[in-house]
């Protein structure tokens, strides 16, 4: 006897001639529908084992399939953040206009994403005013970039689930329609083994091979080497200063209060943490560093860059990161009156980027998840609650008010 996964009170013979209640419905989705395989109705595909009950040869196997309905978009309301004008110095509340609008209709191909977890970073700054390294600003209008973590809400794409992880280019917003690719391109991610899902947005993700690439591609650290980090309980900053303890390198750390150098020094092994706000940061350098600078790790630029160039040893590796202390006037750079004792000290400056390693994040993801399972790595995070946090969380980061890796949670 045939088994029916259909609808109650539809009877499968009467549905696959197209009969009550499945006008209209074609043999594929029949067969789809009572949780078939679709044949192409030749000869063979009638033959034992098999049941021709719909004439096209449907394989029957005793599986239920969900049947596909298109997700009801009415009840999705999304939140977001939109440009409202640009920063003339320092970041405002002002600067962002939380907006809300209906979800579109899903179209074949496309996907709903539930944000989870956005992401801040420094060069937000930039993409409000000069475009970084995309040479554009964000329009005014236009939801704030953002990476993060999502779920899928719903699902018209035949490669992601409704419930599936992913992590990609979200925007400030609560829901975003992707299409897996191109619009707000996504990966399918699971959380690491014995770690937390929120590591994907750091340590284990861009910031991770961030550190891990800029330390051994640029920075080639020696035991014993000098290394010196700026923004050292940062992000970044604070795998590079673990990354370099693990070398074997004396590090020196550069951070902006009192908390942050406690930090630095007593959980990211650092043998001492310069105050930049609080001390003289060449006079300290020369205490502190008194063979000269083997290495830095610049994540800041500016006056910073400037007082470690004028102190670094002979053969030393300057790594241009980050030049955070330059975000707010990005169209009028502070350039370094010390640069030319990289000639007198035969030394290297790279201009690093990120980007060009993607195809290796594996390597870092591997090196830095032991590290953290082994318990020799560290990090700490900085969570805001809420869609409505986001500007103030990125405010708070130029100004060096967060302590820790900072997000916010958006649901
Ligand atoms: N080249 C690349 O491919 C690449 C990739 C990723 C990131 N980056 C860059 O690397 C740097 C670090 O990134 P991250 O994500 O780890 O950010 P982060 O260092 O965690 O950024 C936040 C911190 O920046 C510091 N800061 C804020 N305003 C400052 C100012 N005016 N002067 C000096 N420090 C200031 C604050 O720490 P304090 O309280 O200690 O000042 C704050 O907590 C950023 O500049 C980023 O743009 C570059």
């Amino acid at each position: 006897m045939l088994r029916s996964f259909a609808k109650p009170g539809v009877d499968p013979a009467e549905a696959a001639r197209g009969g009550a209640g499945l006008a209209g419905v074609d043999h594929r989705d029949l067969c789809a529908l009572f949780g078939q395989v679709p044949g192409d109705g030749r000869a063979e595909d009638a033959g034992a084992g098999h049941n021709d009950v719909f004439g096209g040869g449907c394989h029957l196997y005793m599986m239920p399939v969900p049947v596909h309905q298109r997700a009801d978009m009415s009840e999705f309301v999304n939140r977001k953040w939109v440009v409202a004008s640009r920063p003339e110095v320092e970041v405002e509340l002002s600067n962002f206009e939380l907006q809300e609008e209906p979800v579109a209709d899903l179209e074949p191909g496309q996907l709903l994403l539930k944000s989870r977890y956005v992401g801040v970073n420094p060069p937000m700054r930039m993409a409000l005013v000069s475009g970084g390294i995309a040479g554009r600003p964000i329009p005014i209008g236009r939801t704030m970039y953002g990476g993060g973590l999502a779920e899928v809400a719903a699902s018209e794409h035949p490669k992601f689930a409704v419930g599936d992880l992913v992590q990609g280019e979200l925007g400030w917003q609560e829901y975003a329609i992707s299409d897996g690719a191109r619009r707000h391109a996504v990966n399918k991610v699971e959380a690491p083994a014995g770690l937390s899902e929120t590591t994907l947005m750091h340590v284990m993700g861009g910031s991770g091979a961030t550190a891990y690439f800029g330390m051994i591609e640029y920075c080639k650290p020696r035991p014993g080497d000098t290394l010196v980090v700026s923004t050292a309980a940062g992000t970044v900053g604070a795998l590079v200063c673990q990354l370099g303890r693990l070398q074997g390198c004396r590090v020196v750390g550069i951070a902006g209060s009192e908390d942050k150098c406690n930090y630095v020094t007593s959980e990211l092994g650092a043998e001492a943490c310069i105050n930049y706000k609080s001390e003289d940061v060449a006079e300290r350098l020369r205490e502190t560093c008194p063979d000269g600078i083997n290495i830095y790790f610049d994540n800041v630029g500016g006056e910073t860059l400037d007082a470690v160039l004028g102190q670094i040893a002979f053969g030393a590796r300057v790594v241009l990161c980050g030049g955070t202390s330059q975000y707010n006037n990005d169209l009028d750079w502070y350039g370094p009156k010390n640069y030319f004792n990289l000639v007198y000290q035969q030394a290297e400056m790279y201009g690093y980027f990120i980007g060009n390693f993607s195809h290796r994040y594996h390597e870092s993801r591997a090196r830095i998840g032991a590290l953290l399972r082994e318990g020799r790595m560290t990090y700490r995070e900085d969570v805001l609650e809420g869609i409505e946090n986001l500007p103030t969380q990125l405010i708070r980061i130029l100004r060096g008010e967060n302590f820790g890796i900072p997000m916010v949670r958006v649901s």
